[in-house]
């Protein structure tokens, strides 16, 4: 600090200097007698170099303003109450006016998270009167109503909710019969979940590599790693973006594979048309609260075939027969949804459409501006699909500084998940893994939330 003081008389070129010491950019004036006379910040240094003074010109009483200072031992609120938007430098003085030390407030900005659910008025709403009609555990009108709702958005028959997304894998898997000494084909970027359920069922994960345009599993490698064990593949839509799905199920049919699509992340997408989860045996989504809608936690499994929606539904609940009440003539397991999570689905189901909307116009205003950094690759669309935006997400071969800048500035970021491949407890059940360590390592989530404020980001990263 002591390297910011100058004397009354001091060149500006001095002044400069000091001022560059410190960071937040103020230089102290004293007197002869040692006094503070004075404090100047860069903002003043430039306005006396407007109104015509020159750096070998001295600094003099006249050119120095009253300014707000602080007596040594005042309390913490007090100093805070002297700042405001534009003073956050309050020098502290002694008994005779000099200078001892000074207090530096910093403005927090807002913080700006990764995600955050859109809760309003509805889900209120619907969730009171769940609450009112007592029935708070899993049965319930909304129970019903949800599944129905969300399978008909997905073009299915059947909806099985269940308590979360994992489960729903697990379920899908149990209820084809998947189990021990069976392989499932999986691709090696997604969250564990997705192997962590193929695990549960006692089967053997295959990872495979996945496609570096679309970031999905790769069909082609799916095929080299086939094997008699293979009984069924698990293509997951990741980041929003849809499989092959024409390419998959004609895999599938020639080898008579099952087929579960994870679909946590892409709730509404499409391939050529079609919604994804109507395409294999059974389909599983999340309701976690960053996806793109929620029950808080939660997760559903669709199909079409009756007979496995009858299945579902008894091992989602401890393999009870329905027609004699608390006989179980299989092991099930308590996978079930609340109505209360339902209520809120229900509610959230309602504007998935005006979601989906505001998340793509999110993504356009985000490559409006910030595209023109030269940081980004933006995750490719296919016009013949409908990719959704669950995460805006991107890559950057600055990931590190993209994400240390703007978590400095209050600004969430997230990486992309590791590969499993990568991973001591996965990496046994590698295939290959080529395109999905290069993803992995560049690949970021930005904020995917209203009020983000673009001009600021795009400042922030414009300094990398
Ligand atoms: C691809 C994928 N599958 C499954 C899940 C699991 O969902 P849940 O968190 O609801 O168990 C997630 C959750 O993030 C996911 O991203």
């Amino acid at each position: 600090m002591n390297q910011s003081k100058c004397r009354v008389g001091v060149k500006l070129r001095s002044l400069l200097e000091a001022i560059n010491e410190e960071p937040f950019g103020t230089a102290f004036i004293e007197n002869e007698q040692d006094v503070l006379v004075g404090i100047i910040t860069d903002g003043d240094f430039r306005r006396m170099l407007l109104n015509g003074k020159e750096l070998d010109d001295t600094i003099e009483k006249e050119d120095l303003s009253s300014f707000i200072s602080a007596n040594k031992g005042e309390d913490f609120d007090k100093l805070i109450a002297k700042t405001n938007h534009k003073i956050n430098i309050i020098p502290i003085v002694g008994k005779n006016g000099e200078l001892v030390d000074y207090f530096e407030y910093k403005h927090k900005t807002k913080f700006t998270p990764v995600a955050e659910p859109t809760l309003e008025n509805r889900e209120l709403e619907y969730l009171l009167d769940a609450f009112k009609s007592t029935w708070i555990s899993s049965r319930g009108k909304y129970i019903d109503r949800f599944e129905a709702e969300f399978a008909s958005f997905c073009s299915t028959k059947c909806g099985v909710a269940t308590s979360n997304g994992t489960v729903a894998i697990h379920l899908a898997l149990v209820a084809l019969g998947i189990g021990e000494g069976d392989e499932v084909i999986i691709p090696d970027l997604t969250f564990a979940a997705t192997i962590n359920a193929v695990l549960y069922a006692n089967a053997t994960p295959v990872i495979v590599d996945v496609d570096p345009i679309t970031w999905t599993i790769f069909p082609e490698e799916i095929e080299k790693a086939i094997t008699s064990k293979t009984k069924a593949i698990i293509p997951v839509h990741v980041y929003g973006q849809s499989c092959e799905m024409d390419k998959i199920m004609h895999l599938a049919n020639k080898h008579n594979l099952k087929v579960v699509e994870d679909c946590a992340e892409a709730h509404g997408a499409e391939f050529k048309g079609q919604k994804v989860g109507s395409f294999g045996d059974i389909a599983t989504f999340s309701f976690f609260a960053n996806k793109i809608i929620t029950t808080g936690e939660g997760g559903m499994c669709v199909t079409n075939s009756e007979e496995l929606d009858t299945k579902m539904r008894k091992l989602r609940d401890h393999g009870m027969s329905k027609e004699k009440r608390y006989w179980h003539d299989e092991i099930g397991f308590n996978y079930r949804m609340t109505n209360l999570q339902a209520a809120i689905g229900c509610a959230q189901l309602e504007k998935i459409e005006w979601i989906l909307d505001r998340n793509d116009q999110i993504e356009r205003d985000y490559i409006k501006h910030l595209d023109h950094l030269n940081l980004f690759k933006w995750q490719k669309t296919y016009r013949q699909n409908r990719k959704v935006v669950w995460l805006m997400s991107c890559l950057t071969e600055k990931r590190s500084e993209v994400m240390d800048k703007l978590k400095e500035n209050n600004i969430d970021v997230r990486p992309f998940f590791f590969c499993l491949s990568e991973m001591p407890i996965y990496s046994k059940y590698k295939f290959s893994n080529r395109n999905a360590l290069v993803i992995s390592k560049r690949g970021i989530n930005l904020p995917t939330v209203k009020n983000v404020d673009y001009e600021n980001v795009a400042n922030i990263l414009s300094t990398i």
